[in-house]
This record gives structure tokens, C-alpha cells and sequence, in this order.
């Protein structure tokens, strides 16, 4: 009965433990809600779509954003300090204007929510030069690195995930890629201006940190991307902040992170990616402001309008042009002195009722002008109705023509364009 009093203080202890700073589990799809609950540090910023945007496509700009409360990453079992288990899973999206951007982000665990010290371009806002390996740091890193940079880290590619202990040098790295089964591996660029899946689980107990991509919406893939065995207590503290960090250099590209979620207490909630909010815009397409969208109006109206006239244009053309056609009967090819019909209607300014001349027995005589030889002539056009007879009507006048006859001419022509009368004029010189 005595003993109990210790036991039940004891159990209270740890319950009073429990409840006040050992669980952290939060999600945030969209990042909307989230601007009181982020520590949000220079070009750091939530879109009004609800976008965690690390950096624009600005040079030389830094972003960290980490989440306001401290989390206890330490625990202590049987009288030692030991790591705790976490797990998180975040989508992010890097979008370059141009052909290659740059630099990457972070996955970051730090001791303060703010690294006043880091640095822009291939630092990732993580470091500087100064303190790059340094173990005072203790940051614990998952770098998302989209540029090469072999001389000052020993990058072996420009497309990689990395686990940064202190240091961008990373302590291990694998290509972006993920398992679609047990054995095959398909490979992916982080730079793809399209939303990446990150899962990263770490067991406390047998120091497993799993690290898998994919980009969506291929869901988690059984095997993870990298596997690695480490243990992360002398990097944590007791209390550390979770966040992501970014940076761009001469080479930039915009990062975002769409949504995110994290649990020091088993796995990380799943994130909904029916909830997500808008992705940033892919490379490539334009985003307008409206007076773009009013000058693009008139812009297409008048291009329309145009269009619309050189059709209108063109066709006018092709029915003058059919107007004008003439089908040539075998009889008529046996006449040398044949005239075009075009050349008859243009004479006659198209038949027009003003330069008729009289009228005789066909049809209307009108007076023209033939446009190649500036010629005066009197040309008579006989309709349908009198083609009975006219064979032997040109018959006749080509005889006269043969003759070489200087007031009659024998040139002549014939149209089928209007296919219901036939037209058959002559001229002769006036
Ligand atoms: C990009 O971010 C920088 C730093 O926050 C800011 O000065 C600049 O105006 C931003 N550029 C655009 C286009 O938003
Ligand atoms: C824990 O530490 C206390 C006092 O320092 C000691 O009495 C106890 O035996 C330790 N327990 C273990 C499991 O090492
Ligand atoms: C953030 O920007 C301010 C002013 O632009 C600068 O003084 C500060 O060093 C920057 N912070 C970091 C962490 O680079
Ligand atoms: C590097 O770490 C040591 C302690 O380990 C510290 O005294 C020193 O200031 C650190 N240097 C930088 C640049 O942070
Ligand atoms: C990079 O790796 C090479 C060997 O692979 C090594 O000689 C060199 O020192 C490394 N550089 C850095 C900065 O660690
Ligand atoms: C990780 O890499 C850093 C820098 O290269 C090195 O100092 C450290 O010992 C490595 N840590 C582990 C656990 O391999
Ligand atoms: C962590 O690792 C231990 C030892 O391998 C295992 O018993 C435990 O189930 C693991 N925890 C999780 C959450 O996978």
C-alpha cells in the first residue's frame, strides 16, 4: 500500500511529459491556414493559392520557412539519450524558366527556426562557407540538389537526393529515382516543374532513415529510394524545429513545397492529394496579367478581322476567276484568231450597259477597248438562245478574216462560265 504513492508519481510524470511536448503531429495541405504556424525567412512566401514558395526565379535569394514550435527529438531510454523515431512526407515542385535552374532545397531538422548564417546558391540556405561541416551545426538534412557541384560537395550528378549531416557534402546520395517493384528503378528529374512526392521515416531504434520519391500521383512505393543506417543523436538536440530551406544562385528556378506533413509518433498522416491546392504554373505556359489579356483580345480580333478580309479577298478572286472561265468547243479550235474571253469582258468593262453600241439580230454589240493592243472594237455578244447556226456564222467570218478584211476582224471568243449561257462574241475593229 505504501509503495504505491512513488509509482503513481512516477506514471503522472511521464504522462505530464507525454502530453506536453512529446507529440508533434501536424498537416497542412495547402499552406493557406498555415502563415501563423511558419517562421517564414526572407524570399520565403505563401502564394494566394495556398503554395509554400521557398524562392521565386529571382537570383541570389534565400528561403527557409520552419514551423513555429520546438519538437523534442530526443528521448531517454534506460538512463541513455537516444534519437526519437519521425516520419514526414511533403510534395515539393521546382519550376525553372529557361532551360536550367537552380540551386535545390532541404528537408531540414535545426536547432534554431532560423540559420541567420546560411547561404545563397549551392548552399542551399542551409550553410555558409564558414560553418559547412562544422559539428556544431547539428542540422540533419534530406537535399532535393538539382546542380552539379562536384569541386566544393563531391555531387556525383545533377539530379539527386542526399542526407546532409552538418555538411552539404552529403553523407550519402542516390539519383532521383524510385522503385516500381522490388527490382526496377525509374529514374525522374526533380527540375520537372511538375509536384514530387517525399517520404522520410526514421526508426530511433534500429537507426534505419528511409528516404523514397516519386512524383505524383504514383503512391508510396514499397522500397525506398535510399536506406541508410545512422544514428542521429549527436546531431539532435533536445528540441529541434522541422522546416525546408532553399536557395537560388546564378542559376534560378522557383521551389515550392504544395503540402506537408509530420509525426514523431509513428507514421506521418497520408496526405490527401484530392485537397491539394493549385499547382504552379509548368514551364512554358504564360501567365497573363489582365491588360495582357486585353491587349491579346484586340490583338486576335484584329489577326481575326484580317484573316476574315484575305479569305473574303481570295474567294472574290476565285469566283472572278470562274466567271471568266471559258470551256473552248472542238469546232472553235480550228479558229487561229481566237480572242480569251477574259479579254472580251475587261474590253467591254464586263459587259456593262453603257458601252452598248445596238442591237441586231443575237444579241448587243458594245464597244471596247482590248487591253493588250489599246485597239477600239465593236464586240457582239450572242446568247444561247441563238447558238443554232453559229458554226456556220464563224465560219463565215473567219473566212473574212482570212481575207484579211481591214474593218471586220475576225477574232473571237466563247464562255461556259455561267454553265446556262453560252456567250459568243466577236469584235471588229473600229
Ligand atoms: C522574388 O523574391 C525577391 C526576394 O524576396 C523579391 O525581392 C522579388 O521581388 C521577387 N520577384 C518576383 C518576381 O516576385
Ligand atoms: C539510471 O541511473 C540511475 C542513477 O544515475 C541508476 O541508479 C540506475 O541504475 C540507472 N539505470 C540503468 C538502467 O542504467
Ligand atoms: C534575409 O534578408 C536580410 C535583408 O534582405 C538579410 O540581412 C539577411 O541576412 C537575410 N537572412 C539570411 C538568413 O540570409
Ligand atoms: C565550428 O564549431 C566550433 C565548435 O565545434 C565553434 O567554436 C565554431 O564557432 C564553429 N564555426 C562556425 C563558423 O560556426
Ligand atoms: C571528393 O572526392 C574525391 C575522391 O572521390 C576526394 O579526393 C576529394 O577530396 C573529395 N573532395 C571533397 C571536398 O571532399
Ligand atoms: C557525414 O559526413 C560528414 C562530412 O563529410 C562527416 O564528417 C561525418 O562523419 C559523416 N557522418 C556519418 C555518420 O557518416
Ligand atoms: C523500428 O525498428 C525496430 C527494431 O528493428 C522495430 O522493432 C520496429 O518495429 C521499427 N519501428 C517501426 C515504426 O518501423
Amino acid at each position: 500500500m505504501v509503495s504505491r504513492a512513488p509509482v503513481f508519481e512516477f506514471i503522472l510524470l511521464s504522462c505530464y511529459f507525454w502530453l506536453h511536448c512529446s507529440s508533434e503531429n501536424f498537416i497542412f495541405n495547402g499552406f493557406k491556414q498555415a502563415t501563423d504556424r511558419l517562421n517564414l525567412v526572407n524570399s520565403t512566401k505563401i502564394t494566394k493559392d495556398g503554395l509554400l514558395q521557398l524562392t521565386n526565379d529571382t537570383n541570389n535569394v534565400l528561403g527557409q520557412a520552419f514551423f513555429l514550435s520546438p519538437i523534442p527529438m530526443i528521448k531517454i531510454n534506460e538512463n541513455v539519450s537516444e534519437a526519437i523515431s519521425f516520419s514526414t512526407s511533403f510534395i515539393l515542385d521546382i519550376v525553372t524558366v529557361g532551360s536550367a535552374g537552380g540551386h535545390g532545397l532541404t528537408f531540414a531538422i535545426a536547432p534554431s527556426k532560423e540559420l541567420p548564417e546560411a547561404y545563397i546558391a549551392n548552399y542551399l540556405g542551409l550553410f555558409s562557407p564558414s560553418n559547412n561541416g562544422n559539428f556544431s551545426n547539428h542540422v540533419f538534412a534530406v537535399e532535393f540538389d538539382h546542380v552539379m557541384d562536384n569541386g566544393l560537395f563531391n555531387d556525383t550528378d545533377d539530379n539527386h537526393v542526399g542526407v546532409d549531416l552538418n555538411s552539404l557534402k552529403s553523407n550519402t546520395t542516390h539519383k532521383a529515382a524510385y522503385f516500381s517493384n522490388q527490382n526496377s528503378m525509374v529514374e525522374f528529374r526533380l527540375e520537372s516543374g511538375k509536384p514530387i512526392q517525399a517520404w522520410i521515416d526514421y526508426n530511433g531504434t534500429s537507426k534505419i532513415l528511409d528516404i523514397t520519391v516519386a512524383p505524383l500521383p504514383i503512391p508510396k512505393p514499397s522500397r525506398a529510394l535510399i536506406s541508410y543506417h545512422v544514428d542521429l543523436t549527436p546531431i539532435f538536440k533536445n528540441e529541434m524545429y522541422v522546416g525546408f530551406t532553399s536557395s537560388t544562385g546564378k542559376l534560378a528556378s522557383s521551389h515550392y513545397i504544395i503540402a506537408w506533413s509530420f509525426s514523431n509518433e509513428g507514421l506521418a498522416q497520408a496526405i490527401d492529394l484530392s485537397r491539394l491546392p493549385k499547382f504552379p504554373h509548368p514551364p512554358g505556359t504564360i501567365t497573363v496579367s489582365r491588360s495582357e489579356v486585353i491587349r491579346i483580345g484586340i490583338l486576335s480580333t484584329v489577326v481575326t478581322l484580317t484573316m476574315i478580309a484575305i479569305l473574303f479577298g481570295v474567294s472574290l478572286y476565285l469566283w472572278q476567276r470562274s466567271k471568266l472561265a471559258e470551256t473552248i468547243e472542238d469546232w472553235e479550235k480550228e479558229h487561229p484568231h481566237r480572242l480569251p474571253y477574259k479579254d472580251l469582258y475587261r474590253a467591254t468593262k464586263g459587259f456593262k450597259e453603257t458601252e452598248i453600241l445596238g442591237t441586231g439580230g443575237f444579241g448587243h454589240v458594245y464597244m471596247g477597248l482590248l487591253p493588250k493592243t489599246k485597239e477600239m472594237v465593236a464586240i457582239k455578244k450572242i446568247s444561247n438562245n441563238a447558238r443554232q447556226g453559229m458554226r456556220e456564222f464563224v465560219a463565215e467570218i473567219s473566212s473574212l478574216g482570212r481575207m484579211r478584211h481591214r474593218k471586220f476582224g475576225t477574232w473571237w471568243s466563247s464562255v461556259d462560265g455561267a454553265k446556262e449561257t453560252k456567250i459568243f462574241s466577236w469584235y471588229t475593229s473600229l
